[in-house]
Order: structure tokens, then sequence, then C-alpha cells
């Protein structure tokens, strides 16, 4: 069959960048910088999307590209014979399940906080106490969650089943480009609050002070473990896109684009949130003991109700956010299909009906681990956030490390394969050859102490 191709380069773009944009950006990413001290954190976080993102992003797309297949069977197309490194398919695989198993969740929370700011239900509501109630009143409500879960997958896996031009290609699009309109409207009118300024500076001039109270290892690690999940990179759901493309394009400029894209929302989202923050809610952001869900359903919330057209301002907010998350859902739905498609013989519409019931199912144990599941608890965790850190702990950095060993080692693809496939096409940077000794020996020993640096809390 013949295997199909994005319709225009921008369709390339958004799609890619709409996977890496998502709730790690415009939800966590703040929270975070706001807890590790503002901008000295953003500085941090860069220089990981640059000496980490970047690369990591590249070798994906390339891998990607050379082998016109998914993670499913990328490997087994591009390693030699008697290679073992298509094992990679089933950390692949699963990290793709694992991460939508959770992520659907909570894109479902955006879905009913946009109908309760629309509807004006919540605007009786003040100060984070109060916000806080609501926010777990909806948690705990089984019926409710289960069935806004249900409408995220349902809705999702619907506009895959159209096909990669006319489902995927065409509505991301759209929602991309509503994204942006929505983000630079938000931002604009932050910056006209009264308390902008402050909100500004405490963003974007750096405090080393606050981050030495963090402590340092805790912000390193921090900033290495968003840069992974903003970009969503290790597990192959940036390769597909790379297998959509044709060789007209050098792939160092292309992932450059879609970091910076994915970087740009991230800030933008901080410049909505923090002048907010200093204008009705006394300059608190969110301290290191609370980054989590918290921020945004009570504080978030409480200063859109003690704000003037808070109802519209909280609307559209929320409108963003789900933008954002159904742009990655989508994607990693699309990678998901793809597996199949690979794997088996069916048709795409079939494959979205059985990924559709297998989703629901497996959506279920996050949905519960908030409410009638709250006590069942594995290595001490729920299964919301259990699944969460064998995603963003475990799998990224592993998955990340072996696509870099493919990529550069002679028992691999090796270096050769992959700077020839890299650089094919006539536009866009080179990847630079002099960078193969980092390549080769610093990128992996980084990842490694990403990983041994986020998996080792999750035991002790
Ligand atoms: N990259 C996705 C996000 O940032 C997972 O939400």
């Amino acid at each position: 069959m013949e295997r199909e191709k994005f319709g225009s380069r921008l369709g390339f773009i958004l799609i890619s960048a709409g996977c890496a944009i998502g709730l790690g950006n415009v939800y966590r990413f703040p929270i975070i910088t706001g807890a590790y001290g503002g901008a000295a954190f953003v500085l941090v976080y860069i220089a990981f999307l640059i000496l980490l993102g970047l690369p990591v992003m590249t070798v994906e797309l390339t891998v990607g590209r050379a082998s016109q297949r998914s993670i499913a069977t990328s490997f087994d197309v591009l390693e030699k014979k008697g290679q073992k490194w298509h094992f990679m398919k089933y950390l692949g695989i699963a990290g793709n399940y694992l991460l939508m198993m959770f992520y659907t969740c909570i894109s479902s929370w955006m879905i009913i906080y946009f109908v309760k700011y629309l509807s004006g239900s919540i605007l009786e509501y003040h100060g984070s106490e109060e916000l806080g109630g609501v926010f777990v009143d909806m948690i705990s409500n089984t019926g409710l969650l289960t069935a806004a879960t249900f409408a995220v997958i349902l809705i999702c896996f619907a506009i895959c089943a159209l096909g990669l031009q006319n489902g995927v290609e065409k509505i991301t699009k759209v929602m991309m480009a509503l994204l942006l309109f929505l983000m630079i409207g938000l931002a604009v009118y932050s910056c006209t609050l009264p308390n902008a300024a402050e909100g500004l500076k405490f963003y974007l001039i750096p405090s080393f002070e606050k981050m030495k109270e963090s402590g340092i290892w805790t912000v390193i690690s921090a900033a290495m473990g968003q840069s992974f999940f903003t970009l969503s990179i290790g597990m192959g759901s940036i390769a597909i896109f790379g297998s959509y493309i044709g060789r007209e394009r050098r792939l160092l400029g292309e992932a450059a684009t879609i970091v910076s894209l994915d970087t740009f929302i991230a800030i933008m989202s901080g410049i909505i949130i923090f002048p907010a923050c200093f204008t009705y809610n006394g300059g608190q952001t969110a301290d290191a003991g609370s980054v989590g869900a918290s921020f945004l359903f009570t504080t978030l919330s409480s200063i859109f109700n003690a704000m003037p057209g808070g109802r519209i301002i909280g609307s559209l907010f929320f409108l963003f956010m789900i933008f954002a998350a159904f742009s990655t859902v989508i994607a990693v739905f699309e990678n998901i299909m793809s597996f199949w498609l690979e794997l088996t013989k069916l048709k795409r519409r079939t494959i979205a009906l059985i990924n559709i019931a297998l989703m629901l199912v497996l959506s279920l144990p996050a949905v519960f681990s908030l409410s009638i599941w709250e006590n069942v608890t594995v290595f001490g965790y729920g299964f919301l956030d259990l699944e969460d850190k064998l995603v963003s702990n475990l799998i990224l950095p592993v998955g990340s490390l072996f696509y870099v060993l493919f990529c550069t080692r002679r028992y691999g693809w090796g270096w050769d394969s992959f700077l020839a496939e890299a650089n094919t096409g006539e536009q866009g940077p080179k990847f630079p050859k002099w960078i193969r000794p980092y390549m080769t020996y610093v990128l992996p020993l980084i990842i490694i102490v990403v990983l041994l640096i986020s998996v080792i809390p999750l035991f002790v």
C-alpha cells in the first residue's frame, strides 16, 4: 500500500509542533518556572533544549524519514542482520499508549473547566480554598470524568480515522492557527494588567537566589525532565512525522523550527499567567512544594474569578488549553494508528474502532485513581501518577538514549548513515560533522545522568 504523505510542509511543521505543544507547555512549564525561580529556570531549560532536545529530535526525524516507518518497524528496516534494535518497538508502543492513558484524562479536565467558565457556573466560587473544593469535586466525580475522557478519545480517534491529510493535517492546522490566535490575544490582554511589569520582571529577569533555595540539582533535573516531556522525544511520536515527509529539506532545520515553536508557546504561556498572578494574587505563583494540578484549577481559577471579564478570559484560556492538549492527543493517536497499519493488514477505520475500545478501557485506571481507586497504589503512586512517571522519567530518556546510540555507533545504524540521511535535501542548515564526539559520547552521558536523577527518586 502507498504510504500517505503530508500535503504541505506547513502541515508537517504544525503537526509535529502540535505533538510537542501540549499540556507540558501551557500547564507544566509556567508552573515549574514559577516554582523554581522564574527566568533563571528558563535559562537552564533553554540550555537543555539546545544540548539535548534539538539533537534527539533530529535523530528521531532522521530515523523516521530513512525507514519510512513508525517506531513499530523502523528499527527492523534500518538495523543490520541479526541485530536486536527492533526490540525498541515494545518500549515505543508502550510509551505511546501509557502517555495517552493519563493524558486523555487530564485533557478532559480542560473540557470540563471550559464548560464551567462558558456557563459561568464556576464564577460564584472565590479564593483558592473554595476553588480547591470545586476541583476535588470534579476529580472525584467518576461518572463525569469517565464521560469526558471518553469524549476526548472518541473525538481524537474519529479525526485520525479520516486519514492523514483529510483528518489529522486539516484539523490540526486549524486548531494550531486558533491556538496561536488565542494565545496572542490572551498575552496582549495580560500585559495590560496593572501589575504586568512586576510579573514580567519575575519571569524574564533571572533570580539565581530562588534557584539556590530550591537546590541546583532539583532545578536541573526539573529542566531536563521538562525538555524531554515537552518535545515528546524518545518514543517515536516525532519519528513518525519524519516518515511522512519528502527529502527536499535537511532535518536539523526542521527540528529547530519545531523546537522553537514549542518554546515560543511555552514562553508565551508564562506571559499570560505571570502578569495575572502579580495583579490578582499578590505575586504568588506556585511554590516548589505544590507543583501540581492545584495551580491551574485553584490559583489561576481564583485569579480569573477575581478579574473583570473573568468569565470570557477563563473560557478562552481553557479553550486554548483544549487545543494544545488535543493537538498532542491526535498526533500520538496517529502514531498508534501507524503501528497497526504496519503490523496488521487492517484498514484505518477498523484500526480506529479497535483502538477506541482499547483506549476506553486503558484510560480507566487513571480516571479511577482519583476517586474509587484512590487507595490503590503501585510503588506508592496512584495509576495516573505512575503512568506519568513511567513515561516522563523512564521511557522518554531510555528511548532517547537508544535512538542516539543507534545513530552514532557502528553496532547500530551508524554515524555515516545517519549523517547522510539528516543532511539529504537542498535547504536548511547541515548537521555538522564536527559534532560527532558530542553525539557519540557526551549526549549519551547526559541522558544517562538524567535517567539516574529521575529514576532513583521513584523508588527511594
Ligand atoms: N509534548 C507533550 C506536551 O508537552 C506531551 O504536553
